[in-house]
C-alpha cells in the first residue's frame, strides 16, 4: 500500500475523476489509514511504498505490477501522468527480492489482472478495452507461466477489470456482466459458473474493487447491497469508507497490490 499523502485530483484519465471537485487529502489518508488498520487487524501483513510528490495517483498502489508464485510483472502506464510510478514499484519489488519481469507492453498492473489459485489448476484473469493492452496478456502469461484469460471490457466508467470482477476466495469471483462484452459474459459463465453476480448499483458503488482472503471481504462502505450478496454467499463483509479516494477513481482493491508467494 501507498498512503495518499500526495494524492490529488489533478488531470482526469477516467471518469470518475473531476478536476473542479475537492479533495480532503487528510480525509484521504484518514481513511486509507483505517483500510490499513483493517488489514493488519485481520491478521494481513502490510509493506508500504513510499508516496511521491507530483504522483497524486500512487495511493492506488494496485496498478504497479502482478504478483504470482513470487514472480512480478512489472506494470507499464497507458498514461503519461502515471508513467513515473512504475519505477518506485520496480525498486520496491527488487529490494524485498522479488524475481521481476520488466514488461514491453502496456499493462497496468493488477488493476487489469487478477489471479484465481484453485480455479483450472491457477488462472490469470485480465483486462482490455481501456488500459492494458491484449499482447501484454500474452507477454504475462510467458513471464508467469499461468493460462490468461482474456476478458473485454466496454464501459468506461469500468476501465480497469479490478472495478468490474474480483476473486472472493481462491476458486470463485464476483463480477459486474454489464462492464463486460458479450462473448466476454460468456466465457466467465462458462468458467465461473456459482459466481456471485453484481448488478450496476454495486459496481457503482465501488463494491466490485473489493480483497477477499477467502472468508473476509473487505470493500467500499457503500456497497452495501453487494455486501448483502456476499453475506448471503457466506463471506463476512467487511465495509470501509473510502469517498476521498473514489474521487480519483479507485476504491479498496486499488490501493493494495497483493503479494502472492
Ligand atoms: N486515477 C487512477 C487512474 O485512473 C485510478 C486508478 C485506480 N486503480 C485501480 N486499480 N483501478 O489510473
Amino acid at each position: 500500500m501507498c498512503s495518499p499523502e500526495y494524492f490529488a485530483v489533478e488531470y482526469a484519465i477516467n471518469p470518475w475523476m473531476d478536476v473542479t471537485t475537492p479533495v480532503d487529502r487528510d480525509l484521504a489518508v484518514k481513511q486509507w489509514d483505517r483500510l490499513r488498520e483493517t488489514l493488519v487487524g485481520l491478521g494481513h501483513e502490510v509493506h508500504l511504498l513510499t508516496p511521491e510528490q507530483g504522483l497524486p495517483d500512487m495511493v492506488y498502489a494496485a496498478n504497479g505490477g502482478f504478483v504470482v508464485d513470487g514472480s512480478v510483472y512489472g506494470a507499464r502506464f497507458k498514461h503519461e501522468q502515471r508513467a513515473a510510478e512504475a519505477a518506485a514499484h520496480h525498486a520496491f519489488y527488487e529490494a524485498q527480492g522479488w524475481r521481476f519481469i520488466a514488461p514491453g507492453e502496456t499493462n497496468e498492473g493488477e488493476g487489469d489482472f487478477a489471479y484465481v489459485p484453485e480455479a483450472h489448476g491457477g488462472l490469470i484473469l485480465a483486462g482490455h478495452g481501456f488500459r492494458t493492452e491484449i499482447p501484454a496478456h500474452a507477454e504475462a502469461q510467458e513471464a508467469l507461466g499461468r493460462p490468461v484469460v482474456s476478458l473485454r471490457l466496454i464501459d468506461p466508467r469500468f476501465y480497469h477489470l479490478d472495478v468490474a470482477l474480483a476473486a472472493i476466495d481462491d476458486a470463485n469471483v464476483v463480477y459486474f456482466p454489464g462492464a463486460f462484452s458479450a462473448a466476454s459474459q460468456r466465457v466467465l459463465t462458462q468458467l465461473f459458473p456459482d459466481a456471485v453476480i453484481a448488478d450496476d448499483e454495486d459496481a457503482m458503488a465501488f463494491g466490485l474493487n473489493l480483497v477477499s482472503d477467502g472468508a473476509n471481504v473487505v470493500l467500499n462502505s457503500e456497497a452495501t447491497r453487494l455486501a448483502g450478496k456476499l453475506k448471503a454467499a457466506g463471506y463476512t463483509p467487511v465495509p470501509v469508507e473510502l469517498a476521498e479516494l473514489k474521487k480519483g477513481g479507485g476504491s479498496v482493491k486499488c490501493c493494495i497490490a497483493e503479494l502472492r508467494h
